[in-house]
C-alpha cells in the first residue's frame, strides 16, 4: 500500500530508542484494552455470550498472565507473583465453561497493573537483541485478546439490546462518494507473476514465516468486500434454501445451524454499502458460487493487498494513528462498527482494492498451513497445533483489529463454521487457486 510504505528502508534504531518505542506501544495497546471496560458491570464481565467465546473478564486476566508468564517467569526468571491465578487465567487451565466465577474488575485491573509495573521494571534492563520478538509477539497477543473482547460485546449487545442499545452508537458515516458506487460489483486484474508472500519483520509471527516468494497466475479479485446490498440479492433468491450454491459440507452446516442471514445482519438498506459481517467460511463460500465467482486463496488475497515486491508492513503508519481518526482504514475500534466499503480509497491497495484492511476479516480458500521452512514460535500451540486441515484462513483485520496485528501478511485462522468473528469476505475469479 503505496501510503504505508515509507518506513521500509530505515537504519536500524538504537536499543534505547527500540526500548522507548515498545514501552510507548505498550502503554497505547494497554489503553485501548482498558477502555473497552469502561462501565462494564460484573455480569457483563463474566456472561458467556457463547460457547466457543470466554467472558470478557477472563480475556483480561489471561493478557496479564500471558505477559507475567512469558516476561517475568521465562525471560526475567521472577517467580510467579500470582499462582492463585494461573489455573484460572491460563489458556489450557479451565474448560470455557468455567471460566466465569471471575476475581472483580478493580481486581482484575490491579493484577494487569502490578504485573505491568514489575514488566517495565525489567524492561529497562531487557536483553532485547534476543527478546524483542517476544516483546512484540506480547503486543500482538493482548491486541488479539482485546479483539475477542470486542466480539464479545457485540454478541452480548446483539443478545441483549437493553444491554448497549444499538442507538448509543455513533450514526454509520456516510459514503465519501455519492451517488454510492455503481458498479459495485467490479474487479482488479492481478497479472501473473512473483510476489513476496509473508514477512521478515520483527513483527512477524511464526505463522508468517518465513517470506518467500511466490509465483501466481493471473486472476480477479473484487475491488471492494462484499457488500449488504450484494449479498442481501443471495438472501432474496433463496440462497439459504437452495443446495446448488452451498458445498456439501456447508450444506450440512446449514441444516443443523438453520440460520437465514449473516449474525449482524441490520437488514436496514442504510446499510447496503457496508460489508457484510457475521458469516461463517460455508456463507461465504456458497455466496461466491451464486455470484459465479469463487474464494481467492489466501496468497491471491496477500498479493492483491501488497503486490509491491518488498514488504510493506502497514502498521507502523497505523500505530500513529491510535486515539486519533485514519484516512486509510478503519481499524482500532476508532469507529466501533464496519464502514461503508467506498470510505478510504487513501487506503486502497496498489492493485485497487479497498478495505483490505480492517473494516471485516475476510474468509480465504485456504486451509491454515505452515509455510515451507516453518518454525514454531514462541510454543507450538500459537500457530502449529492449528494446521490441522480443519481451520480456514482469514486475512485483513476487522473493525476492532488493532495496528499490532493489521499488515498483508497477518494470518487469523477459525473453523468454518464460525460466525462470530467480525468476517465478511471478498470474491475472486480466474483458474488459478480455487477451493482447495
Ligand atoms: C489467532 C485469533 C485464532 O485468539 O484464539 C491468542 C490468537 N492465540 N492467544 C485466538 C491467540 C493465543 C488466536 N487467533
Ligand atoms: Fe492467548
Amino acid at each position: 500500500m503505496p501510503s504505508f510504505s515509507a518506513c521500509a528502508a530505515q537504519p536500524l534504531p538504537s536499543a534505547a530508542s527500540r526500548r522507548s518505542q515498545i514501552y510507548k506501544e505498550m502503554l497505547q495497546c494497554r489503553q485501548l484494552t482498558l477502555d473497552l471496560f469502561e462501565g462494564i458491570d460484573h455480569d457483563t464481565l463474566t456472561r458467556q455470550a457463547h460457547a466457543d467465546f470466554s467472558p470478557i473478564g477472563w480475556h483480561l486476566g489471561h493478557i496479564a498472565y500471558t505477559e507475567s508468564l512469558w516476561l517475568l517467569e521465562h525471560c526475567a526468571g521472577q517467580p510467579c507473583q500470582f499462582p492463585q491465578y494461573r489455573r484460572l487465567f491460563a489458556a489450557d487451565g479451565l474448560p470455557k465453561a468455567e471460566r466465569v466465577k471471575l476475581p472483580s474488575l478493580e481486581e482484575i485491573q490491579a493484577y494487569l497493573a502490578r504485573i505491568r509495573e514489575a514488566v517495565f521494571r525489567y524492561l529497562e534492563v531487557a536483553p532485547l537483541e534476543q527478546e524483542e520478538r517476544l516483546w512484540r509477539f506480547l503486543l500482538q497477543h493482548e491486541s488479539q485478546h482485546a479483539e475477542t473482547i470486542a466480539i464479545v460485546l457485540e454478541l452480548l449487545r446483539i443478545q441483549d439490546s437493553s444491554l448497549f442499545p444499538f442507538s448509543s452508537l455513533p450514526p454509520p458515516p456516510s459514503s465519501f462518494l455519492s451517488p454510492p458506487p455503481s458498479p459495485l460489483p467490479d474487479m482488479v486484474f492481478i497479472p501473473a507473476g512473483d510476489f513476496t508472500c509473508g514477512s521478515a519483520s520483527m513483527d512477524a509471527l511464526d505463522n508468517e514465516r518465513p517470506a518467500h516468494v511466490v509465483y501466481l497466475d493471473s486472476y480477479w479479485i473484487d475491488r471492494y468486500p462484499v457488500t449488504c446490498g450484494q449479498y442481501r440479492l443471495f438472501m432474496e433468491a433463496g440462497g439459504y434454501q437452495q443446495a446448488c450454491w452451498w458445498s456439501a459440507a456447508g450444506w450440512e452446516w446449514l441444516q443443523s445451524a438453520q440460520v437465514s442471514q449473516p449474525l449482524y445482519w441490520k437488514g436496514d438498506p442504510e446499510w447496503d454499502d457496508h460489508p457484510v459481517c457475521g458469516v461463517s467460511w460455508y456463507e461465504a463460500d456458497a455466496y461466491a458460487r451464486f455470484a459465479g465467482k469463487r474464494l481467492p486463496t489466501e496468497l491471491e488475497w496477500e498479493k492483491a493487498a501488497r503486490w509491491h515486491p518488498e514488504p510493506t508492513p502497514a502498521e507502523p503508519a497505523l500505530r500513529e494513528e491510535v486515539g486519533s481518526g485514519s484516512e486509510r482504514c478503519n481499524h482500532s475500534h476508532q469507529i466501533g462498527q464496519t464502514t461503508p466499503v467506498t470510505h478510504y480509497p487513501a487506503g486502497k491497495s496498489p492493485a485497487g482494492c479497498y478495505d483490505m484492511l480492517g473494516n471485516v476479516w475476510e474468509w480465504t480458500s485456504s486451509w491454515f498451513a505452515g509455510y515451507e521452512g516453518f518454525e514454531p514460535y514462541p510454543y507450538r500451540g500459537y500457530s502449529q497445533v492449528y494446521f490441522d486441515h480443519q481451520h480456514r484462513v482469514l486475512r485483513g483485520g476487522s473493525w476492532a483489529t488493532r495496528p499490532w496485528a493489521l499488515r498483508a501478511s497477518f494470518r487469523n485462522w477459525y473453523h468454518p463454521q464460525v460466525r462470530q468473528i467480525l468476517a465478511g469476505f471478498r470474491c475472486a475469479a480466474g483458474d488459478e487457486g480455487g477451493a482447495e
